[in-house]
């Protein structure tokens, strides 16, 4: 199978269109040396011309325009894009969902939790169904789906711990399948991926499933627990957000150490973040475990 990250970065992108910080100024005045990146979301695929899409993200439109693969011409109209799968219901994983209203109606994956938010405090389906339509396919946490057009391949999703978007009625109260991470199997050769973007904590499960995998994709948004409050510019934490920072004691560096020595990548990075800055101390920290960064186009085969 084959992943492609569309977008490496967390909601806001890098560098953010309001954002002053070390690396979104240094980013801009060529004073820190990294990259740009779009916002959250990967595309997976068994053939390489059909395409799961794993979380729209807002900025949809350019990384279809960098990604041949997801742009064949079998038709006048037509599209990589076979089906939609959803992480949770935040705007960075789900903004792009408008841009797609050209197409064929759109088959979507989500769960239950996320299919609500969709039609009620983020209304994105009745919005769509005036365009192309939307076709619910339930994802739950009693076993893994097929998706047509991808064959070979089992999605099977995992209930994190995170956070419901800010504008859930439950945003205090988390219910399971608000977040999900998924284990990406191809069932004929037994290689997997673990996706999660947005993981608050790890628990047995989480761990058995990042255990089992060949390649991790895990949250990367922050650094620090504080990242966000230290220069002012948020008064949450890592934690309020539903994300664990990669520093610290039981930190995700430490949680990566622990499951052995497969390849190891943080995903969903925002732009505070000092491992953006490829000359950065905490940048040469995760070479020494072995930790990679992805970056948009970044494509990984298993
Ligand atoms: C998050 O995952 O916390 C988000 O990236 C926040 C956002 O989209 O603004
Ligand atoms: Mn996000
Ligand atoms: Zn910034």
């Amino acid at each position: 199978m084959n992943i492609v990250v569309l977008g490496s970065a967390a909601g806001g992108g890098f560098p953010q269109w309001n954002c002053n910080c070390r690396n979104c100024a240094g980013l801009r005045n060529g004073t820190v040396r990294a990259t740009a990146r779009t916002q959250s979301s990967i595309a997976v695929s068994s053939n390489g011309t059909d395409w799961v899409l794993i979380n729209a993200s807002p900025d949809i439109l350019a990384q279809i325009r960098a990604t041949p693969a997801l742009q064949p011409a079998r038709a006048r109209r037509d599209s990589g894009i076979a089906a939609v799968m959803l992480m949770d219901a935040q705007i960075d994983h789900v903004a792009g969902l408008l841009m797609l209203r050209e197409g064929k109606e759109l088959p979507l994956y989500c769960t239950a939790p996320v299919w609500r938010e969709l039609n009620g405090a983020l209304p994105l389906v009745p919005v769509l169904s005036h365009y192309c339509g939307v076709r619910w396919h339930a994802l739950s946490m009693e076993g893994g789906v097929r998706v047509p057009g991808i064959d070979g391949i089992r999605f099977t999703p995992l209930a994190l711990a995170s956070k419901a978007p800010p504008y859930s009625d439950h945003r205090e109260h988390p219910e399971a399948g608000d977040n999900i991470g998924l284990l990406i199997e191809d069932v004929g050769t037994g290689k997997s991926a673990f996706y999660a973007p947005g993981l608050g904590a790890i628990d047995p499960r989480v761990e058995a499933a990042m255990r089992k995998a060949d390649c991790v994709l895990v949250d990367g948004t922050f650094w620090d627990a504080d990242e966000m409050i230290a220069p002012g510019l948020s008064g949450k934490t890592a934690a309020d957000m539903g994300h664990l920072p990669q520093s610290g004691e039981g930190g995700m560096i430490a949680v990566l150490d622990g499951i052995g020595t497969r390849r190891k990548v943080l995903i969903h990075i925002n732009n505070t973040n000092p491992i953006l800055d490829e000359d950065a101390e905490q940048r040469a920290v995760l070479a020494r475990h072995g930790i990679e960064v992805a970056f948009d186009g970044m494509e990984i085969a298993l």
